[in-house]
């Protein structure tokens, strides 16, 4: 009784990591196969999570257009996913130069899609350009560059494709956005105005195509992970308690990124926040006490303004 009383946590811990990691890998599976034979547009293919969004829509099946403005990165990555993948399973990528703040080029690029697979089923607003400074040092042509490539370019390209779903009753739209699309934050205002008018445009046009069955969704990571940042080795993950903060040191690994966007595909989830609690919270406090959130992120911003002018 006394042997079996001490074994029934860790069984019970065992069982629950068990049943959890079952539920994961048919998820995974089921998200895979609800991507098969699909159109599926990614802009920015080339980029850190732009590449692991294609890599997870291509071993699920599906018919990829990755579209990205260097054409060696494009044929680079083509290569690598052939490579690895099952061809009997699998679909040869189309590549397609797209430069995605280059508005006037747009119309041809929806065009050359729909000329070669007729349809698009599933298009992956990953595209987006950031910048960092104080606004007085952000020139105003930046702003509207900024704008270009986060705001009109991505609304330019799905109102190019969205007749084509309109008229198939069937699609989906997703907008890779960012936390700043929901709070400001000092430093990034170009960016987080670019990322707020996304957001809204996306929400707004959700309400809009529902009858349609055209079904809109919103990822928002915080804090991607570069591909060169690692984590020290022996070091930060030796130690449990930081195991558990690594997503707040080094962000969340792109590959996990893209397996949510998958998932958001097939569960054709509306809108996620990918997030730790605290920048979860800073949403909820934006809304609800804007003044005390105001006053949170204009704490210290004074000497950081010192720092971001020199730089
Ligand atoms: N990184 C983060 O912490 C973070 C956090 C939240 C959300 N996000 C969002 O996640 C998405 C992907 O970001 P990421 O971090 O994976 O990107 P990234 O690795 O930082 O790469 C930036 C990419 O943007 C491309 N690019 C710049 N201007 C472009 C244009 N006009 N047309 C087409 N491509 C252009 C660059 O292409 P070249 O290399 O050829 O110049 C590069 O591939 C973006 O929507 C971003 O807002 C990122």
């Amino acid at each position: 009784m006394g042997v079996l009383a001490v074994l029934v946590l860790p069984l019970l811990l065992f069982g629950i990591s068990g049943i959890i990691y079952i539920y994961r890998a048919v998820i995974q599976l089921m998200s895979k196969s609800a991507v098969k034979n699909k159109v599926v547009v990614i802009t920015d293919a080339i980029s850190g999570l732009g590449k692991e969004c294609s890599r997870v829509f291509h071993t699920g099946g599906a018919r990829l257009v990755l579209c990205g403005k260097t054409w060696e990165k494009l044929e680079a990555l083509h290569d690598a996913l052939i490579s690895v993948a099952d061809p009997s399973v699998t679909f040869t990528p189309k590549l397609v130069l797209l430069d995605i703040s280059d508005i006037n080029c747009i119309q041809d690029v929806a065009k050359e899609i729909l000329d070669c697979y007729g349809c698009v089923d599933i298009l992956i607003n990953n595209a987006s350009l950031k910048v960092k400074g104080v606004v007085q040092s952000v020139s105003l042509e930046l702003d509207k560059k900024i704008m270009d490539a986060n705001y009109f370019g991505p609304i330019t390209l799905t109102k190019a494709l969205l007749p084509n779903m309109i008229s198939r009753r069937t699609g989906q739209i997703v907008l890779v956005n960012n936390i700043q699309g929901k709070i400001g934050i000092p430093f990034r205002a170009a960016y987080a105005a670019s990322k707020h008018a996304a957001q809204g445009f996306f929400d707004c046009l959700r309400a809009e195509v529902e009858e349609f069955d055209v079904c809109i969704s919103t990822v928002s990571p915080t804090f991607i992970r570069s591909y060169h940042i690692q984590p020290e080795p022996g070091n930060w993950e030796a130690s449990i308690w930081k195991f558990f903060f690594r997503k707040l040191a080094y962000g969340v690994h792109p590959m996990e990124v893209a397996e949510e966007v998958l998932c958001t595909v097939s569960r054709k989830k509306q809108e996620v926040f990918m997030a730790n609690p605290i920048p979860k919270a800073a949403v909820y406090i934006r809304i609800f006490f804007p003044a005390l959130f105001f006053a949170i992120v204009a704490s210290g911003t004074k000497d950081k303004q010192k720092v971001e002018e020199q730089k």
